[in-house]
């Protein structure tokens, strides 16, 4: 009875990824290796790889007609060619406590996206590069590196009759990337900057972990803060400077079974260390971080 009893948590586990996220530190690429080429664009992922990124992140969005696409932005404008395209689309979209004139990705259908150009802003010569849908970037990561999707600004669907963690959910089963009969090859993990979210994941049992994101200045200063999440998200990933103004945050979180993982490290901006690289070792070895998110997956720290 024993031995079935551990066997069950040892198959849980793996499944949850949770063996491979938290055996060693992990390099994870933010938006593919978006220092060298277009955020979310297949060219990226790819080089996130090449460069030897244990996880890639997608930032996740839904269109018109209900497909999950890897886009940052809620809206097309700032990585695509839309104005040019379809100029008479735009509408007034709210965002980060803005309202402005806006192309929203969800007020496009997959077909219409798939014709924009979404590396030109980068570099001309990825002129090419498109915005790929989640099943592509699946395609193309899986068995050679984990994938770590957010579920980005939740709240520009309210009202839009989209239902985010479900589609979510739906994917992973289509993709066999949870559940007893999950591709082991591919560590899956979730993530989102909505508690509201990540209670509603918790609740519907979807079987990966899931990091709550933390942006500055929401009072994580605590530990029992950080224990009002135990059980219902397996991660924190704060940004860098809430870590800097309070690394017992390290602590609290291993204290309550969470992995920490702080954004973003990048060698545009690396504050006061002398390059990304010494950045990510301080965070990584000295702060006791389990994972950072990185533009520049080819300078991570590996010990
Ligand atoms: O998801 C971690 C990090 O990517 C959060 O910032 O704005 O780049 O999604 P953002
Ligand atoms: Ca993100």
């Amino acid at each position: 009875m024993i031995c079935r009893l551990l066997l069950v948590v040892v198959i849980m586990a793996s499944s949850l990824g949770l063996a491979d996220a938290q055996s060693s530190k992990h390099n994870v690429a933010h938006r593919g290796a978006s220092a060298y080429a277009p955020e979310h664009t297949l060219a990226a992922y790819r080089l996130a790889i090449e460069q030897g990124a244990d996880f890639v992140e997608q930032d996740l969005a839904v269109t018109k007609d209900g497909v999950l696409i890897c886009l940052h932005d809620p809206t097309l404008e700032r990585t695509t060619n839309v104005e040019q395209l379809f100029p008479e689309r735009s509408t007034m979209v709210s965002w980060e406590g803005k309202t402005t004139r806006s192309w929203l990705a969800n007020d496009f259908t997959l077909a219409e996206i798939k014709r924009l150009d979404a590396g030109s802003w980068f570099d001309p010569k990825f002129a090419q590069e498109k915005i790929p849908t989640f099943d592509e970037a699946v395609a193309l990561i899986r068995g050679r590196a984990g994938i770590f999707p957010e579920l980005k600004t939740p709240e520009v669907y309210k009202g839009r009759d989209v239902d985010f963690e479900t589609l979510v959910a739906a994917a992973l089963d289509k993709h066999q990337l949870r559940g007893l009969g999950a591709d082991r090859s591919t560590a899956i993990i979730l993530q989102t900057f909505s508690e509201e979210s990540a209670r509603k994941l918790s609740a519907m049992k979807i079987g990966v972990p899931v990091v709550l994101l933390l942006s500055t200045g929401k009072g994580w200063d605590t530990a029992a803060r950080v224990n009002e999440w135990k059980g219902i998200v397996q991660g924190l990933g704060p940004n860098k400077s809430v870590l800097l103004d309070n690394p017992r945050l390290v602590e609290w979180a291993h204290a309550a079974g969470m992995t920490v993982t702080p954004y973003t490290f990048r060698s545009a901006n690396s504050g006061t260390f002398p390059s990304v690289r010494a950045e990510m070792e301080h965070f990584l070895y000295t702060l006791g971080v389990d994972a950072v998110f990185t533009d520049n997956p080819d300078q991570f720290p590996r010990r």
